[in-house]
Order: C-alpha cells, then sequence, then structure tokens
C-alpha cells in the first residue's frame, strides 16, 4: 500500500487537525464539521495528483485551450455517519463522482472493550473499471474499511482504490496495509501512536460522529 501522510509536510492542515482535537474550540461543531470537510478538500486535492488525465482542448472567448483534465470516473463511498462532512469535502472537488454510502457501526455484545462490525444499510452504483475513493474519517482498528470494502465486493472491480482518512492509528494503517492490494493509496491527515482498550484513537479526537452530529443513545 501506498501511504501518503500530509502531516510529514508543514501546512495549513496542520491548524484544522489542532482545531479539531482542542477539546475546547471542538466543542464548535460548526467549526468541527467545516474543519472535517476542509481536510477533506486538502486530501482530495492532494489524492487527485495520482489520477489519470487526459487533454482537451477548451474553447475560451478569445480562442482554445489545452487542459488536462481527470479521466477517471470516480466513486466516492462513506461510512455514516461520521463520514459525512468528509464525503462533503472531497465531493466539493471531485462534484460529477458517483456516490456510494454505507453504515457500519461498531456492535459490543457483552465486553465492553470487544465488538464487531455491523454492516447494515448500503447504496452503491456500479463499480466496475471505477476509481473507488473509500472515506473514513478516524482509521482506528480498520476494521470498518476493510468490512466495508468486503460489502461492496457484489458492485463489482474497481480499477483503482484509494482510502482517505483524518487520523489513524499505527495499527488501523498496518490492518489495512495487509488486508488491500499493495496499488492501494492512504491519504491521511496525522498518524497517532496507539488505540485504547475501548478502541479509540490517542490522543485522536474523541468520536468524530458524536462531535459533528452530537452523542447519540449505546444500543
Ligand atoms: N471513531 C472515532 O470517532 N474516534 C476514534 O478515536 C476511533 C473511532
Amino acid at each position: 500500500m501506498h501511504l501518503h501522510n500530509l502531516a510529514e509536510t508543514n501546512s495549513i492542515l496542520n491548524t484544522f487537525i489542532a482545531e479539531m482535537r482542542d477539546v475546547n474550540i471542538q466543542k464548535d461543531t460548526m467549526r468541527f464539521r467545516r474543519n472535517i470537510e476542509r481536510t477533506g478538500e486538502i486530501l482530495g486535492y492532494e489524492l487527485s495528483k495520482s489520477l489519470n488525465f487526459s487533454n482537451k482542448e477548451i474553447t475560451t472567448p478569445l480562442g482554445s485551450a489545452n487542459s488536462n483534465l481527470i479521466s477517471d470516473d470516480i466513486v466516492l463511498c462513506s461510512i455514516l455517519r461520521a463520514g459525512v462532512p468528509l464525503h462533503n469535502g472531497l465531493l466539493n472537488y471531485f462534484d460529477n463522482a458517483e456516490n456510494a454510502f454505507i453504515s457500519a457501526y461498531r456492535h459490543h455484545k457483552d465486553n465492553p472493550e470487544s465488538f464487531e462490525i455491523i454492516v447494515e444499510y448500503l447504496a452503491c452504483p456500479d463499480l466496475n473499471n471505477k476509481t473507488l475513493i473509500l472515506a473514513d474519517p478516524m482509521l482506528a482498528t480498520g476494521q470498518s474499511m476493510v468490512s466495508t470494502f468486503e460489502a461492496l465486493k457484489p458492485f463489482g472491480t474497481p480499477k483503482n482504490i484509494h482510502l482517505v482518512s483524518v487520523i489513524g492509528a499505527q495499527e488501523g494503517v498496518d490492518f489495512v496495509s495487509k488486508h488491500f492490494d499493495t496499488n492501494t493509496h492512504l491519504w491521511i491527515a496525522t498518524v497517532d501512536e496507539a488505540l485504547n482498550e475501548k478502541g479509540y484513537i490517542v490522543p485522536g479526537l474523541g468520536d468524530a460522529g458524536d462531535l459533528a452530529f452530537g452523542q447519540k443513545l449505546q444500543h
């Protein structure tokens, strides 16, 4: 897997990540959602450099100009619900992309420290020969990303796969790199050291879904 960790280069992205992590600033839910969305825009821009392009002649009011334009058919797939602002950020740039949504959540049976991933809702276009961008803001264990990909398999075989995440744990990065093809790219804003016993990224930022959309009752 090709890992693109944007934290290796200082940029304005550091500010957005710091604001998302900050226990006081993250209470501003609109800013939190917007920072995830802005991160999606930046990751999308970086990812776009590795897509395929073809030359097109564009007619301007004064003549014609040659432009290299993206020739890949993109399908953007996000995991509900925390993935929604990241999806919006990517869609702001890949505005002609087709879209897929999947609900995947952690189901804790008896032991609060162990869980299985339950996939319930799935809406997806044909994936054959498309470029699939799979977005999950928190790459903790990596199990949601892998379960989602397994659930998408009946919809066809994509030509290229790009994984997009805001914050990852090293364990999650290692897990997805074992499960995805070596040609897969992972675009991530930063990678943290650890996961706690409940599967949360440390230092991380907390629960991205709750911070973006409010707390939920446990089921
Ligand atoms: N999901 C979150 O929202 N936060 C984590 O730290 C891990 C998974």
